[in-house]
Protein backbone atom coordinates (compact mmCIF):
# COMPACT_ATOMS: atom_id res chain seq x y z
CA UNK A 1 0.00 0.00 0.00
CA UNK A 2 1.08 3.48 -0.86
CA UNK A 3 0.61 6.29 1.20
CA UNK A 4 -2.45 8.90 0.26
CA UNK A 5 0.26 11.38 -0.68
CA UNK A 6 -1.33 14.86 0.26
CA UNK A 7 1.95 16.38 1.75
CA UNK A 8 4.75 18.02 -0.08
CA UNK A 9 7.85 16.78 1.56
CA UNK A 10 11.43 17.53 1.90
CA UNK A 11 13.39 14.37 1.80
CA UNK A 12 14.66 14.43 5.37
CA UNK A 13 13.72 11.90 7.52
CA UNK A 14 13.85 12.91 11.13
CA UNK A 15 15.20 10.44 13.58
CA UNK A 16 15.49 11.80 16.58
CA UNK A 17 16.04 14.92 18.91
CA UNK A 18 17.08 17.32 21.97
CA UNK A 19 15.75 20.46 23.02
CA UNK A 20 15.88 22.90 19.68
CA UNK A 21 18.02 20.43 17.82
CA UNK A 22 17.18 17.51 15.29
CA UNK A 23 19.13 15.08 13.70
CA UNK A 24 17.91 13.38 10.42
CA UNK A 25 18.79 9.58 9.72
CA UNK A 26 22.45 10.20 8.54
CA UNK A 27 23.16 11.56 11.91
CA UNK A 28 23.25 15.28 10.04
CA UNK A 29 22.11 18.03 13.22
CA UNK A 30 19.31 20.84 12.41
CA UNK A 31 18.33 23.79 14.25
CA UNK A 32 15.06 23.43 14.82
CA UNK A 33 12.99 27.30 14.64
CA UNK A 34 9.70 24.99 13.13
CA UNK A 35 8.74 22.97 16.10
CA UNK A 36 6.99 20.27 14.30
CA UNK A 37 4.51 23.05 13.64
CA UNK A 38 4.65 25.09 17.23
CA UNK A 39 4.02 21.43 18.74
CA UNK A 40 6.88 20.65 20.68
CA UNK A 41 6.50 23.04 23.30
CA UNK A 42 9.13 22.24 26.02
CA UNK A 43 11.98 20.99 24.19
CA UNK A 44 12.30 17.23 22.16
CA UNK A 45 12.61 14.21 24.70
CA UNK A 46 12.53 16.09 27.88
CA UNK A 47 13.77 13.68 30.05
CA UNK A 48 10.94 14.50 32.91
CA UNK A 49 8.60 14.42 29.96
CA UNK A 50 9.72 11.06 28.51
CA UNK A 51 10.05 9.59 32.65
CA UNK A 52 6.33 10.27 32.74
CA UNK A 53 5.00 9.34 29.70
CA UNK A 54 7.67 6.00 30.12
CA UNK A 55 6.04 5.88 33.84
CA UNK A 56 2.24 5.98 32.88
CA UNK A 57 2.84 3.49 30.22
CA UNK A 58 3.96 0.42 32.68
CA UNK A 59 0.80 1.53 34.67
CA UNK A 60 -2.11 1.70 32.54
CA UNK A 61 -2.11 3.95 28.75
CA UNK A 62 -5.98 3.95 28.53
CA UNK A 63 -9.16 3.45 29.67
CA UNK A 64 -12.19 4.98 28.82
CA UNK A 65 -14.25 8.18 30.18
CA UNK A 66 -16.61 5.57 31.52
CA UNK A 67 -14.15 5.49 35.44
CA UNK A 68 -12.89 7.87 37.04
CA UNK A 69 -9.42 9.70 35.79
CA UNK A 70 -7.65 11.25 38.55
CA UNK A 71 -5.34 12.44 36.15
CA UNK A 72 -8.00 14.71 34.03
CA UNK A 73 -8.94 16.07 37.49
CA UNK A 74 -5.33 17.01 38.14
CA UNK A 75 -4.41 18.55 34.77
CA UNK A 76 -7.62 20.76 35.03
CA UNK A 77 -6.53 22.29 38.27
CA UNK A 78 -3.24 22.81 36.95
CA UNK A 79 -4.30 24.25 33.68
CA UNK A 80 -6.96 26.05 35.44
CA UNK A 81 -3.98 27.35 37.72
CA UNK A 82 -1.46 28.12 35.19
CA UNK A 83 -3.35 29.94 32.81
CA UNK A 84 -5.29 32.24 35.17
CA UNK A 85 -8.66 30.07 34.20
CA UNK A 86 -9.51 28.28 37.58
CA UNK A 87 -13.21 28.71 37.29
CA UNK A 88 -13.04 27.46 33.85
CA UNK A 89 -13.86 23.65 33.09
CA UNK A 90 -12.36 21.46 30.86
CA UNK A 91 -13.42 18.76 27.71
CA UNK A 92 -10.64 17.42 26.58
CA UNK A 93 -9.73 15.36 22.91
CA UNK A 94 -7.59 14.96 20.38
CA UNK A 95 -6.65 17.58 17.56
CA UNK A 96 -6.95 20.93 17.15
CA UNK A 97 -9.76 20.94 14.99
CA UNK A 98 -11.69 18.38 17.06
CA UNK A 99 -11.31 21.20 20.16
CA UNK A 100 -12.77 24.14 17.72
CA UNK A 101 -15.61 21.78 16.44
CA UNK A 102 -16.83 20.67 20.25
CA UNK A 103 -16.56 24.55 20.74
CA UNK A 104 -18.43 25.82 18.01
CA UNK A 105 -20.82 22.64 18.99
CA UNK A 106 -21.22 23.85 22.63
CA UNK A 107 -21.93 27.09 21.67
CA UNK A 108 -25.03 26.16 19.37
CA UNK A 109 -26.62 24.13 22.04
CA UNK A 110 -25.92 27.06 24.13
CA UNK A 111 -27.97 30.13 22.29
CA UNK A 112 -29.55 27.89 19.26
CA UNK A 113 -28.06 29.59 16.62
CA UNK A 114 -26.38 28.27 13.90
CA UNK A 115 -24.04 31.70 12.26
CA UNK A 116 -20.75 31.81 12.87
CA UNK A 117 -17.68 35.01 12.00
CA UNK A 118 -14.55 34.54 11.40
CA UNK A 119 -11.61 36.21 10.50
CA UNK A 120 -10.42 36.71 6.83
CA UNK A 121 -7.56 34.37 6.63
CA UNK A 122 -8.64 32.47 9.75
CA UNK A 123 -7.52 28.87 9.99
CA UNK A 124 -8.93 26.44 12.26
CA UNK A 125 -8.51 22.95 11.66
CA UNK A 126 -10.10 20.78 8.72
CA UNK A 127 -12.67 18.71 10.01
CA UNK A 128 -16.47 20.15 9.29
CA UNK A 129 -17.40 22.99 11.61
CA UNK A 130 -13.53 23.26 11.88
CA UNK A 131 -12.73 23.73 7.89
CA UNK A 132 -15.57 25.82 7.43
CA UNK A 133 -14.75 28.64 9.79
CA UNK A 134 -11.48 28.72 7.92
CA UNK A 135 -10.70 31.30 5.31
CA UNK A 136 -9.73 28.99 2.47
CA UNK A 137 -12.01 27.60 -0.29
CA UNK A 138 -9.46 25.16 -1.55
CA UNK A 139 -10.17 22.90 1.70
CA UNK A 140 -13.51 23.26 2.41
CA UNK A 141 -14.80 20.40 0.29
CA UNK A 142 -18.43 21.22 -1.09
CA UNK A 143 -19.81 19.00 2.05
CA UNK A 144 -18.37 21.70 4.38
CA UNK A 145 -20.01 24.52 2.64
CA UNK A 146 -23.08 24.82 4.48
CA UNK A 147 -23.29 28.60 4.97
CA UNK A 148 -23.02 28.90 8.23
CA UNK A 149 -20.36 31.44 8.33
CA UNK A 150 -19.18 35.27 7.55
CA UNK A 151 -16.02 36.02 6.88
CA UNK A 152 -14.15 39.71 8.48
CA UNK A 153 -11.82 42.16 8.22
CA UNK A 154 -9.36 42.28 11.32
CA UNK A 155 -9.73 44.86 13.93
CA UNK A 156 -12.72 46.19 11.71
CA UNK A 157 -15.34 46.72 14.54
CA UNK A 158 -18.24 48.30 12.86
CA UNK A 159 -18.02 45.49 10.18
CA UNK A 160 -18.45 42.73 12.93
CA UNK A 161 -20.85 45.25 15.06
CA UNK A 162 -22.90 45.38 11.71
CA UNK A 163 -23.19 41.41 11.50
CA UNK A 164 -23.66 41.25 15.59
CA UNK A 165 -26.82 43.27 15.97
CA UNK A 166 -28.70 41.20 13.97
CA UNK A 167 -29.06 39.00 16.89
CA UNK A 168 -28.73 35.66 15.27
CA UNK A 169 -24.77 35.02 15.40
CA UNK A 170 -23.81 31.56 17.19
CA UNK A 171 -20.31 32.55 18.12
CA UNK A 172 -16.96 34.73 16.79
CA UNK A 173 -14.23 32.72 16.68
CA UNK A 174 -10.56 34.38 16.85
CA UNK A 175 -7.01 33.51 17.01
CA UNK A 176 -5.11 36.73 18.65
CA UNK A 177 -2.24 36.06 16.39
CA UNK A 178 -2.91 34.33 12.97
CA UNK A 179 -0.78 31.42 12.78
CA UNK A 180 -1.08 30.21 9.04
CA UNK A 181 -2.91 33.69 8.21
CA UNK A 182 1.05 34.91 8.37
CA UNK A 183 1.43 36.39 11.94
CA UNK A 184 -1.73 39.20 12.03
CA UNK A 185 -2.30 40.01 15.51
CA UNK A 186 -5.25 41.59 16.23
CA UNK A 187 -5.10 45.00 18.60
CA UNK A 188 -6.73 45.37 22.09
CA UNK A 189 -9.42 47.61 20.82
CA UNK A 190 -11.02 45.38 18.82
CA UNK A 191 -10.78 42.43 21.24
CA UNK A 192 -12.43 44.53 23.91
CA UNK A 193 -14.88 46.27 21.53
CA UNK A 194 -15.67 42.38 19.88
CA UNK A 195 -15.91 40.94 24.31
CA UNK A 196 -18.44 43.91 24.76
CA UNK A 197 -20.52 43.05 21.21
CA UNK A 198 -20.97 39.09 22.21
CA UNK A 199 -22.61 39.98 25.60
CA UNK A 200 -24.62 43.12 24.38
CA UNK A 201 -25.77 40.12 21.58
CA UNK A 202 -25.64 36.51 23.70
CA UNK A 203 -23.09 35.76 20.96
CA UNK A 204 -20.07 33.11 22.15
CA UNK A 205 -16.49 34.65 22.11
CA UNK A 206 -14.05 31.60 21.30
CA UNK A 207 -10.37 31.95 21.28
CA UNK A 208 -8.51 29.77 19.46
CA UNK A 209 -5.32 29.41 21.33
CA UNK A 210 -4.34 26.34 19.60
CA UNK A 211 -0.41 27.68 17.88
CA UNK A 212 -0.73 31.06 20.23
CA UNK A 213 -1.80 30.03 23.19
CA UNK A 214 0.38 27.37 25.42
CA UNK A 215 2.77 30.02 26.30
CA UNK A 216 4.13 30.75 22.52
CA UNK A 217 3.08 34.58 22.74
CA UNK A 218 4.51 35.35 26.01
CA UNK A 219 1.67 35.12 28.03
CA UNK A 220 0.16 32.22 29.00
CA UNK A 221 -2.54 32.56 26.30
CA UNK A 222 -2.62 35.64 23.46
CA UNK A 223 -5.68 37.37 24.22
CA UNK A 224 -4.23 37.96 27.78
CA UNK A 225 -2.53 40.88 26.46
CA UNK A 226 -6.15 42.74 26.10
CA UNK A 227 -7.51 42.31 29.11
CA UNK A 228 -10.41 40.19 27.58
CA UNK A 229 -11.64 36.83 28.73
CA UNK A 230 -13.36 34.62 26.51
CA UNK A 231 -16.17 32.21 26.53
CA UNK A 232 -14.45 29.62 25.86
CA UNK A 233 -10.81 28.90 25.01
CA UNK A 234 -9.33 26.29 22.28
CA UNK A 235 -5.93 24.29 22.72
CA UNK A 236 -3.54 21.74 21.44
CA UNK A 237 -0.13 21.92 19.68
CA UNK A 238 2.01 22.32 22.68
CA UNK A 239 -0.51 20.94 25.45
CA UNK A 240 1.37 17.74 25.08
CA UNK A 241 4.49 18.30 23.37
CA UNK A 242 3.90 16.00 20.36
CA UNK A 243 1.50 13.71 21.82
CA UNK A 244 -1.84 14.11 20.56
CA UNK A 245 -4.36 15.87 22.78
CA UNK A 246 -6.42 18.86 22.48
CA UNK A 247 -8.73 20.73 24.99
CA UNK A 248 -11.54 23.36 25.32
CA UNK A 249 -11.30 25.83 28.29
CA UNK A 250 -15.30 26.21 28.75
CA UNK A 251 -16.28 29.64 30.96
CA UNK A 252 -18.80 28.86 33.95
CA UNK A 253 -21.68 30.13 32.13
CA UNK A 254 -21.74 26.77 30.25
CA UNK A 255 -23.76 23.62 32.18
CA UNK A 256 -22.35 20.22 31.28
CA UNK A 257 -25.32 17.81 29.75
CA UNK A 258 -24.44 13.88 30.45
CA UNK A 259 -23.70 12.72 26.86
CA UNK A 260 -24.00 15.89 24.50
CA UNK A 261 -20.19 15.91 23.81
CA UNK A 262 -18.41 12.84 24.34
CA UNK A 263 -15.29 10.78 22.53
CA UNK A 264 -13.45 7.68 23.03
CA UNK A 265 -9.41 8.69 23.07
CA UNK A 266 -9.86 12.34 25.02
CA UNK A 267 -8.27 12.64 28.08
CA UNK A 268 -7.10 9.66 27.92
CA UNK A 269 -4.07 8.34 30.98
CA UNK A 270 -0.94 8.91 29.03
CA UNK A 271 -1.81 12.15 27.15
CA UNK A 272 -2.85 13.55 30.88
CA UNK A 273 0.54 12.22 32.50
CA UNK A 274 2.52 14.00 29.25
CA UNK A 275 0.15 17.40 29.51
CA UNK A 276 0.82 17.64 33.26
CA UNK A 277 4.68 16.88 32.55
CA UNK A 278 4.89 19.77 30.67
CA UNK A 279 2.55 21.84 32.91
CA UNK A 280 5.99 20.64 35.35
CA UNK A 281 8.02 21.79 32.75
CA UNK A 282 6.55 24.87 31.71
CA UNK A 283 6.31 26.06 35.37
CA UNK A 284 9.82 25.45 36.30
CA UNK A 285 12.04 26.80 33.78
CA UNK A 286 10.04 29.26 33.17
CA UNK A 287 9.49 28.86 29.77
CA UNK A 288 6.68 31.77 28.90
CA UNK A 289 8.97 34.10 30.74
CA UNK A 290 11.59 32.44 27.72
CA UNK A 291 9.11 32.82 25.28
CA UNK A 292 8.98 36.23 25.99
CA UNK A 293 12.47 37.19 26.61
CA UNK A 294 14.27 35.53 23.74
CA UNK A 295 11.04 36.05 21.44
CA UNK A 296 11.71 40.10 22.05
CA UNK A 297 15.41 39.46 21.29
CA UNK A 298 14.60 37.98 18.16
CA UNK A 299 12.40 40.29 17.30
CA UNK A 300 13.95 43.51 17.95
CA UNK A 301 17.26 41.78 16.52
CA UNK A 302 15.92 41.22 13.07
CA UNK A 303 14.13 44.56 13.17
CA UNK A 304 16.98 46.83 13.63
CA UNK A 305 19.00 44.29 11.25
CA UNK A 306 16.07 44.97 8.91
CA UNK A 307 16.60 48.42 9.36
CA UNK A 308 20.04 48.41 8.79
CA UNK A 309 19.86 46.84 5.52
CA UNK A 310 21.47 44.15 6.52
CA UNK A 311 18.62 41.22 6.10
CA UNK A 312 18.00 41.98 1.84
CA UNK A 313 14.56 41.12 1.31
CA UNK A 314 12.82 41.02 4.37
CA UNK A 315 10.23 44.08 4.88
CA UNK A 316 8.35 43.01 8.00
CA UNK A 317 9.05 41.39 11.44
CA UNK A 318 5.96 41.10 13.57
CA UNK A 319 5.00 38.91 15.94
CA UNK A 320 4.75 38.15 19.92
CA UNK A 321 7.27 35.75 21.81
CA UNK A 322 8.20 32.90 20.16
CA UNK A 323 5.82 33.35 17.14
CA UNK A 324 7.20 35.23 14.43
CA UNK A 325 6.66 36.45 11.36
CA UNK A 326 9.39 37.61 8.86
CA UNK A 327 7.67 38.80 5.70
CA UNK A 328 10.23 39.02 2.54
CA UNK A 329 9.66 40.95 -0.74
CA UNK A 330 10.46 37.53 -2.72
CA UNK A 331 8.58 34.10 -2.09
CA UNK A 332 9.78 32.46 0.97
CA UNK A 333 11.13 29.02 -1.04
CA UNK A 334 14.44 29.27 -1.94
CA UNK A 335 15.84 31.11 1.37
CA UNK A 336 13.60 28.49 3.64
CA UNK A 337 15.02 26.02 1.19
CA UNK A 338 18.48 26.92 1.36
CA UNK A 339 18.04 27.45 5.20
CA UNK A 340 17.38 23.70 5.65
CA UNK A 341 19.72 22.46 3.05
CA UNK A 342 23.08 24.90 3.78
CA UNK A 343 22.49 25.87 6.89
CA UNK A 344 20.70 23.01 8.43
CA UNK A 345 17.93 24.98 10.58
CA UNK A 346 14.31 24.43 9.94
CA UNK A 347 11.53 27.40 9.80
CA UNK A 348 7.79 27.44 9.62
CA UNK A 349 6.36 29.62 6.39
CA UNK A 350 2.91 31.47 5.78
CA UNK A 351 1.20 32.62 2.58
CA UNK A 352 3.82 32.79 -0.43
CA UNK A 353 6.33 34.82 1.28
CA UNK A 354 6.46 34.94 4.90
CA UNK A 355 8.92 32.48 7.14
CA UNK A 356 7.54 31.75 10.05
CA UNK A 357 9.24 30.87 13.79
CA UNK A 358 7.62 28.46 15.78
CA UNK A 359 10.47 27.19 17.99
CA UNK A 360 10.34 25.46 21.34
CA UNK A 361 9.78 27.27 23.95
CA UNK A 362 13.00 26.34 25.91
CA UNK A 363 15.17 28.22 22.81
CA UNK A 364 17.97 29.65 24.24
CA UNK A 365 20.00 33.08 23.31
CA UNK A 366 22.60 31.34 22.08
CA UNK A 367 20.47 29.42 19.57
CA UNK A 368 18.54 32.46 18.49
CA UNK A 369 21.87 34.38 17.57
CA UNK A 370 22.57 31.15 15.53
CA UNK A 371 20.16 31.45 13.83
CA UNK A 372 20.44 35.03 12.93
CA UNK A 373 23.63 34.10 12.13
CA UNK A 374 22.19 31.59 9.45
CA UNK A 375 19.20 33.33 7.75
CA UNK A 376 21.67 36.04 7.45
CA UNK A 377 24.57 34.06 5.69
CA UNK A 378 21.47 32.84 3.39
CA UNK A 379 20.11 36.23 2.63
CA UNK A 380 23.44 37.63 2.30
CA UNK A 381 25.24 34.86 0.01
C1 LIG B 1 -4.87 28.14 14.94
C2 LIG B 1 -5.10 26.70 14.61
N1 LIG B 1 -6.30 26.16 14.86
C3 LIG B 1 -6.55 24.87 14.58
C4 LIG B 1 -5.59 24.04 14.03
C5 LIG B 1 -5.91 22.60 13.74
O1 LIG B 1 -5.26 21.75 14.61
P1 LIG B 1 -5.11 20.20 14.26
O2 LIG B 1 -4.22 20.09 13.06
O3 LIG B 1 -4.51 19.60 15.52
O4 LIG B 1 -6.48 19.68 14.00
C6 LIG B 1 -4.32 24.57 13.76
C7 LIG B 1 -3.27 23.73 13.14
O5 LIG B 1 -2.31 24.18 12.57
C8 LIG B 1 -4.07 25.94 14.04
O6 LIG B 1 -2.89 26.50 13.77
Amino acid sequence: MELFDVYPLFDIAIDHGKGCQVWDDKGQQYLDLYGGHAVISVGHCHPHYVQAMKNQLDKLGFYSNSVQNPLQKELAKRLGKASGYEDYQLFLINSGAEANENALKLSSFYNGRTRVLSLEKAFHGRTSLAVEVTNNPKIIAPINANGHVTYLPMNDLPAWEAELSKGDVCAVIIECIQGVGGIRLVNKEFMQGLRQLCDKYNTVMICDEIQCGYGRSGKFFAHQFFDVKPDMITVAKGICNGFPMAGVLIAPKFKPVYGQLGTTFGGNHLACAGAIAVLDIIENEKLVENAATVGKYLIDTLTAEMKAGKLPHVVDVRGEGLMIGIELDIPYKEPRTRLIKEEHCFTGCAGTNIIRLLPPLCLSMDEARDFIARFKRVLNA
